[in-house]
């Protein structure tokens, strides 16, 4: 089994005992509400998902992972994991106190033992990490929305049940290693996706399931940009294409509660360490992984691994180039396998696609399984 990231999986989960006490102590405890992205990452590094992360970044961890996309002591990290707030609430918060982290209902949520506040430079952390500080890019725009100073330090959090839809699908790093265990599988590939799974994803992770020993199906399911399809709609379409498409006894659907960042590049490599925690030795890298508009170029999220150490980053990326239907070849193909014209390429954009599904219109087979095709028009006209 792979290494986590650091080397040791971070477990920071309260247990049923101290998420009591913490409920009886929180009334005498300062308290910061969290976000949802905020609750998201809590959730994400106690469950060991950012491993080696124990809790939210201090100074010299954030300014690492912005300038030098490593973590003090060499460890590859490209994506700051931060705890923002306006610099009224920070001035009655010391270094040292314990505070309660409060979910959106302001339930105890877990706690944040303060180590370090500091001010931070936005436009800074917009263009080392998202190459761009256009305030219309999502992740720039959530940079610029956040509070102007940091709280650094270690977390606990008290375990959240996963919402109904996620039931059976929401497992943490230490569970998906333990299945991966049980099942003989030496070598995992993981699966990134923010969209229903159309016929180039499926192909991209049949291709890389035919060199290894199971494939990890891991849908991001926290915040995504307005426009995206909502996690709901899309774990019905994983389900319904899982069973009917795939081998069940080499194939685990999961979900990765993170939100997007749209850091194209920065976020395929963040992309990657998360799924070596989780227990992949392999992942899977395409198109404009991760990107949002035309910020990145098609292949920068491959290029940037040569950027890093292969042992440091310990996790080996599977890149494919865009993938399609071809009339003429019969089957998908990539630019590397066809020798066809373009005019041969079944190609919709994303635009398009939507279109027909307003419309109550199948996107052709080539392009989308019909069974996915159902359940995406029937959630349009929902
Ligand atoms: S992402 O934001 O999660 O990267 P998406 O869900 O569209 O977006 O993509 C999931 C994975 O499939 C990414 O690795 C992406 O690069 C890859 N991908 C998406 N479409 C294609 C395609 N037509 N050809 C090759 N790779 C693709």
């Amino acid at each position: 089994m792979i290494d986590p990231h650091g080397g040791v999986l971070v477990d920071r989960v309260f247990s049923v005992d101290e998420a009591s006490d913490l409920r009886k102590r929180v009334s005498e405890m300062p308290v910061l509400k969290l976000n949802d992205r905020a609750a998201s990452d809590l959730k994400m590094i106690s469950i060991g998902a950012f491993s080696p992360l124990t809790g939210f970044m201090d100074r010299e961890q954030y300014e690492g992972t912005v300038r030098d996309a490593h973590l003090p002591g060499g460890i590859p990290w490209t994506v700051p994991v931060t705890l923002t707030t306006d610099s009224a609430t920070a001035s009655g918060l010391r270094e040292g106190d314990e505070i309660a982290l409060l979910n959106g209902d302001g339930e105890p949520a877990g706690t944040l033992l303060l180590e370090e506040k500091f001010e931070y430079d936005r436009k800074l952390e917009a263009r080392e990490v998202y190459r761009t500080e256009d305030e219309a890019h999502p992740g720039v725009a959530n940079v610029y929305s956040q509070g102007e100073v940091m709280l650094g330090g270690s977390i606990r959090a008290v375990a959240v049940e996963p919402a109904d839809v996620y039931a059976g699908s929401d497992r943490p790093p230490a569970e998906t290693r333990r299945i991966f265990e049980e099942a003989g599988w030496n070598t995992i590939v993981g699966f990134q996706t923010r969209n229903p799974i159309h016929r180039a994803h499926e192909y991209i992770m049949k291709c890389a399931l035919e060199l290894v020993d199971g494939l990890l199906v891991h849908p991001l399911v926290g915040e995504t940009k307005a426009g995206d399809i909502g996690a709901e709609v899309r774990m019905r379409c994983y389900r319904a294409l899982l069973e009917a498409y795939y081998p069940a006894d080499r194939t685990l659907l999961s979900v990765l509660p993170a939100f997007m960042r749209y850091a194209g590049p920065r976020e395929a490599i963040f992309h990657a360490i998360m799924r070596k925690n989780y227990g992949c030795t392999h992942f899977i890298v395409g198109r404009d992984h991760a990107g949002v508009g035309d910020y990145y170029g098609t292949y920068d999220a491959q290029h940037i691994f040569r950027e890093f150490d292969p042992a440091a980053l310990g996790i080996a990326p599977m890149m494919f180039e865009h993938s399609f239907y071809c009339k003429s070849c019969g089957g998908m193909a990539t630019a590397k396998t066809c020798p066809h014209p373009g005019e041969d390429h079944v190609f919709l954009s994303g635009t398009r696609v939507r279109e027909m599904l307003v419309a109550g219109e199948r996107p052709p087979p080539e392009f989308t399984r019909a069974e996915i095709a159902d359940i995406l028009i029937e959630a349009e006209q929902a």
